[in-house]
């Protein structure tokens, strides 16, 4: 699979390897500056099967597109991309911003950044995922041999189950959290991730997971 990734910082940058090594997905890195020495270093790092390219250049070719650019970002990113209808995008942004209580969703709610990327993202099918956890986990998201969980929202049915293998060939047990509207809990799940790792003493070493009776 060629799988473009929109933005190759933490999480991109984490995404594309580990995709590259565990799966063998060819990765489009999806760049302002394709050539800027970040992201060729990235590009060396991960080996012969990723590249650096436009943004419309990944978005064109990807079988899977990936939105992991700063919130502020996104609207932005998306139109960059050009005509993406009929196309997979998996978002892993998170609506924060600072406010008066410090970090929190900008967005949240009653709305979600997954409804607003599916607003900008017009004719594609938006997927909200991989935006639960640090991008730590996404390196390695198995714990003493427990996988940790990662959800998937989305209103595509048909192609709901292709993305919940994508991510789960990273590692993950992956569950489908029902329509994209649940973003909006996805979102906030983040949140508590951030609130307990950087404000209440976790460190970002540590991830949820599901256990069943
Ligand atoms: N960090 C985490 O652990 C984590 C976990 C889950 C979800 N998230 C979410 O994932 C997103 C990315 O987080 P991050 O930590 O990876 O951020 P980051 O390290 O700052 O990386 C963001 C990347 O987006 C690129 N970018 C910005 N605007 C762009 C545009 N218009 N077109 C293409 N690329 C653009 C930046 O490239 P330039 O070099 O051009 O600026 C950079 O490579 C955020 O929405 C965050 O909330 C983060």
């Amino acid at each position: 699979m060629k799988i473009a990734i929109i933005g190759a910082g933490n999480v991109g940058g984490t995404l594309g390897a580990a995709w590259a090594r565990k799966a063998g997905h060819e990765i489009l890195f999806g760049a302002r500056d394709p050539r800027a020495e970040k992201t060729q270093a990235l590009v060396q790092q991960i080996g012969g099967k990723a590249r650096a390219v436009s943004p419309a250049d990944a978005a064109a070719s990807g079988d899977f597109i990936v939105l992991t650019t700063p919130w502020p970002a996104a609207e932005v990113a998306i139109r960059s991309l050009g005509n993406i209808s009929g196309k997979i995008l998996l978002d892993a942004t998170n609506p924060l911003a600072m406010g008066p209580d410090g970090l929190g969703l900008e967005i949240g709610h009653s709305i979600s950044a997954g409804e607003k990327v599916q607003g900008w993202a017009r004719g594609a099918s938006v997927f909200k995922t991989l935006n639960t956890t640090g991008f730590g986990n996404m390196a390695d998201p198995v714990f003493n041999g427990v996988k940790s969980v990662m959800f998937v929202a989305g209103d595509d049915a048909a192609n709901k189950p292709k993305v919940i293998d994508l991510v789960a060939s990273l590692g993950f047990d992956v569950i489908d959290a029902g329509p994209l509207r649940n973003a909006r809990l996805l979102e906030a799940h983040a949140m508590l991730w951030i609130e307990l790792s950087l404000k209440r003493g976790l460190g970002r070493d540590w991830a949820f997971a599901r256990l069943r009776r």
